[in-house]
């Protein structure tokens, strides 16, 4: 099943639970958490607080995605009962297999985020161990941001890779999705929609969910 992962960065944070809970009741699947630290992006944002505070508020699972640098030191934190997965960036890790590992162990399904730049070979070796693999298709650090189109060619080629071995791990695409693009890059094999102007930016937002849905839903 394809499933739609508004990101919270930019909904309203002084009524979170509220925007959460709208964007659920019109369809959406995961809350995309997007975690920066001002050194791997030049962004600040959030930590486990805001996720915790989530909790209980929502049905849908979290989707945390890590943009930040040695991310080791703080996984453990992002744990809850609704984290569903915890995204770390392939650039950003030193040992990417151990820190595979460790968030697997505790009970969470490990993702692995790419830039734009950064190519589909750094996962040769990771691709057995992983849940999802998450498409950066904007250069991380803001929302809002237009869609870099050489993802189409990644994403065809995660998808090849990913039928000739035979394996089962979940395709994100993360940034600049909206209604123009949703049900191209769709097709080409993604199953985790991440939106966050193209969600929160709306006025209505139940609206937004339910267009995006249809429409990545549209090519099956
Ligand atoms: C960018 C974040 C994205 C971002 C997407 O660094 O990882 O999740 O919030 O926002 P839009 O959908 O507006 O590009
Ligand atoms: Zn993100």
């Amino acid at each position: 099943m394809k499933r739609l992962a508004p990101s919270i960065l930019s909904a309203d944070f002084s009524k979170l639970g509220e925007e959460v809970a709208e964007v659920e009741k019109a369809g959406a699947h995961l809350v995309h958490i997007d975690v920066m630290d001002g050194a791997f992006v030049p962004n600040i944002t959030i930590g486990p607080l805001v996720e915790k505070s989530l909790v209980g508020r929502t049905s849908m699972p979290f989707d945390v995605h890590l943009m930040i640098e040695d991310p080791d030191r703080y996984i453990d934190e992002f744990v809850t009962e609704q984290t569903e997965y915890i995204t770390v960036h392939a650039e950003a890790c030193r040992h990417l297999n151990r820190t595979i590992q460790h968030i697997r162990s505790l009970g969470v399904k490990p993702a692995v985020a790419l830039n734009p730049a950064t190519s589909l070979t750094v996962l040769d070796y990771v691709l057995d161990d992983v849940d999802m693999v998450l498409l950066m298709s904007v250069n991380p650090g803001f929302g809002g941001q237009k869609f870099i189109p050489q993802t189409m060619e990644k994403l065809y080629v995660l998808d090849d890779i990913r039928r000739a071995e035979e394996l089962d791990f979940e395709i994100e695409v993360d940034g600049g999705i909206g209604a123009g693009n949703i049900a191209e890059v769709s097709k080409a094999g993604c199953d985790i929609f991440v939106a966050g102007s193209a969600v929160f930016g709306k006025e209505d937002r139940a609206a937004a969910v339910l267009e995006l849905v249809n429409l990545m839903n549209s090519e099956e």
